[in-house]
């Protein structure tokens, strides 16, 4: 993230490429495209890599070379890739019926089966789903709908939303707000006011001296009650929170956290978003993350595995009393004024229905259940590597955190890169995993199978063993 603070660009950096041909896919990369959550100037200096197919879990590139794809993309590539069943679906849909509007009261038969699925499968059974295209939207959309129901219910007053550092909801401006990361606010002018953060429920890094668990999660409650003191709890109307944040480092909450979070923000009244964007459909080893940590939410957010990114698609479920609420403020306004052109686009909607069905035929979220467990625990012999300093996650979604001292915990500077070292060693040896500044991520497509587990954890342990030798070479650890 760093090369984000460069505005001096290299407007040079063809001259890097001898390597590249002209008529290359890398150099008309570097001529046409702007990389979203890309280091710009390193990518002018070292070029794309540059995916060529995929099929189940593995992805090869342009040369030929395979990868165990450990990171199921940006986490959410559930079913795999090249599924057949998908591809037939969507040109059905596409031959039927390519595009319908939900606008003005129009429906397609595909949005309203997928709506139905949603809230059958989730927490929020009597509720309404709106449909968009990402997670980002999404948030924009809990954020705007809060604001919507506390006027349409005389509570102006209430739109202050709560979340949590190193949580990642989303870019646009509210959703990027939300998420608590500083390189996605630097310079943005971000967050935008009303938005607060307080301190991550990650134990093994932001414990104090001494501290036990339990304790730990009492600051955090006293942090939360002491912000609704400070701010007025009927001056804040939601909470958002992943229930495992992936994009910060995946960080799992102690046990109890959500329990006593809840109990404070059921008290004052505010609604609990939550952000289900990866943890969603199976990752964690059951339908929502709400299932396996225990959260009651009025809102959630989902997209990714919901389609399995075969086709962008996202979804806000809300509980019927804010529906009705909206519904109070009809006849004065008229049309309710939020929603996208592709909200319940009728060829992501049946790609995402039939990828719902597919997960229940296969009986997925067991599956991931089981092979979860042998992941965590297969990681769990990383332990005792040199280099890391925790391991931690559940079900399919799992962090190492890359120190280089144990005990008394020393982290390396960022700036050695060595997370992003063994990220790219780990790629040398045909392993997709991803750096997350000092965590090493995995989160493979949930139909990873047992033998699969194996080879990832063979690679991901030569992707380690290159980076203790190189880091000792380099001087960085003795
Ligand atoms: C928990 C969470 N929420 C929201 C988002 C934003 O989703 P998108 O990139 O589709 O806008 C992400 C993306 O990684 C996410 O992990």
């Amino acid at each position: 993230m760093d090369g984000l603070r460069d505005t001096k660009a290299d407007s040079g950096s063809m001259a890097f490429h001898n390597e590249f041909g002209p008529d290359s896919i890398e150099a008309k990369d570097l001529k046409a495209l702007l990389h979203p959550t890309t280091n710009l100037k390193e990518h002018a200096q070292k070029g794309p890599t540059v995916h060529r197919s995929a099929e189940g879990i593995y992805l090869t590139d342009n040369h030929g070379k395979q990868y165990l794809e450990g990171m199921a993309g940006l986490w959410c590539t559930a079913i795999g890739y090249g599924n057949e069943e998908l591809s037939r679906v969507a040109a059905e849909q596409m031959k039927k019926l390519s595009y319908s509007q939900l606008f003005a009261g129009k429906t397609n038969e595909p949005s309203v089966l997928l709506a139905e699925r949603l809230l059958e499968l989730s927490p929020i059974k009597d509720g309404k789903v709106f449909f968009g295209l990402s997670g980002s939207d999404a948030n924009d959309t809990q954020v705007k709908l809060l604001w919507y129901y506390n006027n349409a219910i005389g509570r102006p007053e209430k739109k202050k939303i709560i979340s949590r550092k190193r949580g990642y909801h989303g870019i646009t401006i509210a959703s990027g707000s939300l998420t608590g990361l500083p390189a996605f606010h630097k310079e943005f002018d971000l967050p935008i006011s009303g938005v607060f953060h307080l301190t991550c429920p990650h134990y093994y890094s932001e414990a104090l001296e001494g501290e036990s668990e339990s304790e730990f999660v009492d600051r955090l409650v006293t942090e939360l009650e002491d912000l609704i003191d400070r701010e007025g709890g009927d001056t804040i109307a939601g909470f958002i929170a992943e229930p495992v944040q992936g994009a910060g480092g995946v960080i799992v909450p102690p046990d109890g956290y959500f329990a006593r979070i809840q109990e404070v923000l059921a008290r004052h009244d505010i609604c609990f978003i939550d952000d289900e964007v990866i943890c969603g459909f199976g990752r964690t080893g059951q339908a929502f993350g709400a299932d396996t940590l225990g959260i009651q939410p009025t809102t959630m957010s989902v997209a990714k595995a919901l389609s399995s990114a075969y086709l962008p698609i996202s979804g806000v479920l809300v509980p019927d009393f804010m529906h009705e609420a909206f519904m109070s403020r009809s006849d004065e306004l008229g049309v309710f004024g939020h929603g996208f052109t592709y909200s319940g686009h009728p060829v992501c909607a049946a790609v995402a229905l039939r990828n719902l069905e597919l997960m229940e035929e296969m009986n997925l979220f067991q599956r991931a259940h089981k092979t979860g467990l042998s992941l965590q625990s297969r990681l769990s012999e990383f332990r005792d590597h040199p280099l890391v300093g925790e391991v931690r996650g559940v079900g399919l979604i799992a962090g190492l955190e890359i120190v280089k001292k144990k005990s008394p915990r020393e982290p390396f500077h960022l700036t050695q890169g060595v997370a992003a070292h063994c990220a790219a060693s780990c790629q040398e040896a045909g392993l997709i995993v991803r750096n997350i500044g000092d965590v090493v991520a995995v989160c493979p497509p949930l139909i990873i199978d047992e033998n699969q587990i194996d080879e990832l954890i063979a690679k991901l342990s030569i992707g380690l063993d290159a980076t203790l030798t190189w880091a000792k070479k380099s001087g960085l650890m003795t």
